[in-house]
């Protein structure tokens, strides 16, 4: 029997994408613009994408017209850059890889939190500078503080271990549950959070109708000097609001690896000296690559029975 046609539109690790070639019929096509990919979506039962590739409506059209479609894997959390909804009412599977990158982003919102809390982003970009600022420098310890973790899923409860490990009080707001339905922690009203919280960190996905969850009200009730992470989604906290904070000193410092606009260019709020930034890499670590790859070819493998 022939394998199943699969296109990859974005890189994939190559040992998974080794595993991948055995048991399909696999053409490699990264790059593709939207236009592109309505071109070549045609000829394939499944197409495999990591975050680069947009999969809008008119590829969808195209992929329906041709009949031969049947899942497209997206390798990582969101699905935000497939019409999925779409997709779905057309008879087209959308499936991810949500588990593979937990790890990787836990750890760097952790470094986010040590980086603000010792200024280590200030300190290496002023010696580079050739200052030797050790007296402006000083910071406070992640010990004996409060987390608020909102969002308690798969990314949260990876960092309240590694936090409760470095000797800090973990309280978390989730909003669908009370209490966490794999730890059995109890829950706390956002607001609860927020004014308890020393350290803040998000992860959650952003709803558009919701808008940001740190809004201008919500800076309003935190707990002043507090530092704030965000490896979540760019729209979850208002960008505008969190430099007004940081000017004003209710946020002390800010890490962040996600924008409202990617990338952001050199807003006034990536040049604020206590703002620690990284360009969405919270998946990009050797680890993750692999255990996306590897769950792609599960998925792929179990949706297609081979
Ligand atoms: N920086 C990166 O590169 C990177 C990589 C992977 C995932 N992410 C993002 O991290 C976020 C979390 O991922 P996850 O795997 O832990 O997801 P998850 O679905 O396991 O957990 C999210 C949790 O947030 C809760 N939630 C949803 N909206 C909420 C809100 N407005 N307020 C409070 N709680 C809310 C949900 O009930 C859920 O328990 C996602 O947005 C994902 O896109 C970022």
């Amino acid at each position: 029997m022939a394998k199943p046609k699969v296109m990859v539109c974005d890189q994939m690790a190559d040992g998974p994408l080794n595993a991948m070639k055995e048991a399909f019929d696999v053409d490699v096509n990264t790059g593709q613009t939207p236009e592109g990919l309505a071109d070549t979506i045609g000829a394939y039962e499944a197409i495999v994408v990591r975050s680069a590739t947009k999969v809008r409506k008119p590829a969808i059209d195209a992929a329906v017209k041709a009949g031969n479609l049947k899942v497209i894997v997206r390798g990582g959390v969101g699905i935000d850059n497939i019409d999925h909804e779409y997709a779905r009412s057309k008879g087209i599977e959308v499936m991810n890889t949500p588990a593979a990158s937990s790890i990787s982003v836990a750890e760097l919102a952790l470094g986010m939190m040590l980086a603000c809390a010792r200024h280590i982003g200030m300190g290496t970009h002023s010696m580079k500078n050739g200052e030797w600022k050790k007296k402006e420098l000083k910071g406070v310890e992640l010990n004996g503080k409060t987390l608020g973790i909102i969002g308690y899923g798969r990314i949260g409860r990876e960092i309240s271990k590694r936090a409760e490990a470095m000797g800090m009080t973990v309280i978390g707001h989730d909003k669908f549950f009370d209490c966490c339905p794999v730890t059995q922690r109890d829950m706390e009203p956002l607001d609860q959070i927020l004014s308890k919280a020393d350290f803040l960190t998000l992860h959650i996905p952003y709803d558009p109708e919701c808008g940001p969850t740190l809004n201008v009200e919500a800076f309003g009730k935190m707990k002043k000097g507090v530092i704030i992470v965000n490896c979540a989604r760019g729209g979850t906290i208002d960008e505008k609001a969190l430099l007004d904070a940081l000017n004003e000193g209710t946020v002390y410092a800010a890490g962040l690896d996600v924008f409202e606009t990617e990338p952001p260019g050199l807003t006034d709020l990536i040049k604020h000296p206590r703002v620690v930034t990284t360009p969405h890499i919270g998946a990009a670590t050797a680890e993750a690559q692999q255990k996306v790859g590897d769950e792609v070819v599960d998925v792929l493998k179990r949706f297609f029975n081979v």
